[in-house]
């Protein structure tokens, strides 16, 4: 089975380009769904969950074609509005794609994702967004099936600023005759990305990135042509490994404005931190320092995808990390990972306290989830000897390359099939 092999110990000097983000071309591929021809999408990422994607496209009728990084999706064939529960069980955000179908067909059948290593994932907000645009919507042992013989504007809020509800209902929105406004939406940068590739198709969208975006429907859809933005979870893993190893890394692309809240924590762990227009450069000399507790929460708080490699960092911190998990209900499976390695972390509920040690020891891990996976990776750099990751599967989900980037970045990683 594919592995990931890496010799820990190591401080880190290098230079390396960050990603395209997952979580922004995701809903974006869904999205090229709404215009009957070509989208163009530059710097799309090679990660398995593009690729279930752009299998769904497939699966609808679309046709998709790679140059590098540039992924081209035509969207004109577009014959089918079903998604394979298979392909919805590979990938749980294809959920994305109800209302996208709905905009460009008036009716989707797809499947309940289900759970996930995360806990449940409800998609109930979701379903009451749609509702409220005019569409019925039947669940029956797991299939979804939803019809919108018209799609109406209507001013919804959302119980909770949730992502992929505020993604659904801003698809479905853009063929619904009036304006939509969304209240108490999500505000992470993906969403703004988002509206970046939905004004390039035509669709007339203001407010993403604030807690209330309005969308008049119904405009004419053009060729879309797209830059994916970088990816601040991948970037906020690197710079933890950074700060985990010591030394002097160079992350071109990472995007200051959109990683505060990780950055702030970084630096009162004792890492130089530098950012230009370029970039992100840290530094980090003298031993790490625990920081004050880290409360994961929406955009723009502590993110929760980058709570597991922040952890990983501070495991040979001196003194006690306190984290709380606010959004998801059971993201602390890496921790018993971890304290495989020599790491001391207590669980209770949805904190997780971080009591620092002087080292950690090369084992060999299971990956448990995508960055909990990640955070395996940024622990076994900063312990001594070596460690063998396992079910790395998980990882690919969202990293292009993680080795060939730590490698980059001084490390040695090597994957072995
Ligand atoms: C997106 O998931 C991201 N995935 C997640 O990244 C990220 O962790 C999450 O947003 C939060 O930032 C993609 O964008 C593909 P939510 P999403 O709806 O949309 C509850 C990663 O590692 N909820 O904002 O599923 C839900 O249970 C992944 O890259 C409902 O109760 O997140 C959760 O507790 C992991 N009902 C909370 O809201 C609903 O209908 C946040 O979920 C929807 C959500």
């Amino acid at each position: 089975m594919k592995q990931l092999l890496v010799s820990g110990g190591r401080r880190l000097h290098g230079e390396v380009h960050i990603q395209g983000a997952k979580n922004s071309v995701l809903p974006i591929l869904a999205a090229t769904v709404l215009h009957d021809g070509i989208s163009v999408l530059e710097g799309c990422p090679h990660l398995s969950d593009v690729e279930t994607a752009v299998q769904i496209l497939h699966e609808l009728g679309a046709k998709t074609s790679w140059q590098g990084h540039t992924l081209t999706v035509d969207a004109a064939g577009l014959s089918r509005c079903a998604i394979p529960e298979a392909l919805m069980r590979q990938m749980r955000s294809s959920v994305i794609f109800l209302g996208a179908l709905l905009a460009r067909f008036g009716e989707a059948e797809l499947f309940c994702p289900g759970g996930c290593e995360l806990g449940p994932r409800p998609i109930d907000l979701h379903l009451r967004a749609l509702g409220e645009l005019g569409t019925e919507i039947s669940v029956e042992g797991g299939a979804i099936r939803a019809r919108a013989k018209k799609l109406r504007g209507a001013e919804l809020t959302l119980d909770i600023p949730s992502v992929g509800a505020t993604e659904n209902a801003i698809l479905a929105a853009t063929a619904a005759e009036g304006v939509t406004v969304i209240r108490n939406a999500a505000r992470e940068p993906e969403i703004v990305d988002l509206q970046r590739f939905l004004r390039s198709l035509g669709v007339r969208i203001r407010g993403g990135g604030s807690s209330s975006v309005t969308i008049e429907g119904l405009a004419a859809l053009h060729e879309g042509h797209h830059r994916v933005m970088p990816d601040r979870i991948v970037a906020a893993t690197y710079l933890a490994a950074g700060a985990a190893c010591g030394g002097e890394i160079r992350l071109v692309g990472a995007e200051e404005k959109r990683l505060l809240t990780v950055l702030a924590p970084l630096r009162a762990a004792g890492c130089g931190i530098e950012c230009d227009k370029e970039g992100i450069t840290l530094r980090r000399e003298a031993p790490l320092l625990a920081v004050p507790p880290i409360r994961t929460a929406v955009y723009p708080g502590f993110p929760t995808d980058a709570q597991a490699v922040m952890m990983a960092a501070l495991l040979k911190s001196r003194g006690t990390t306190v984290f709380v998990e606010n959004i998801f209900e059971n993201r602390y499976r890496h921790v018993d990972e971890l304290t495989r390695m020599g790491a001391d972390i207590r669980v209770e509920g949805r904190v997780a306290v971080v009591y620092g040690v002087e080292k950690l020891c090369g084992a060999d891990l299971r990956c448990t989830d995508l960055r909990g996976g990640a955070a395996l990776a940024v622990a076994a750099l900063s312990a001594e000897g070596e460690s063998a990751l396992h079910e790395i599967h998980h990882i690919e989900r969202g990293y292009e390359d993680l080795a060939g980037d730590l490698n980059a970045l001084g490390a040695a990683v090597r994957r072995v099939i």
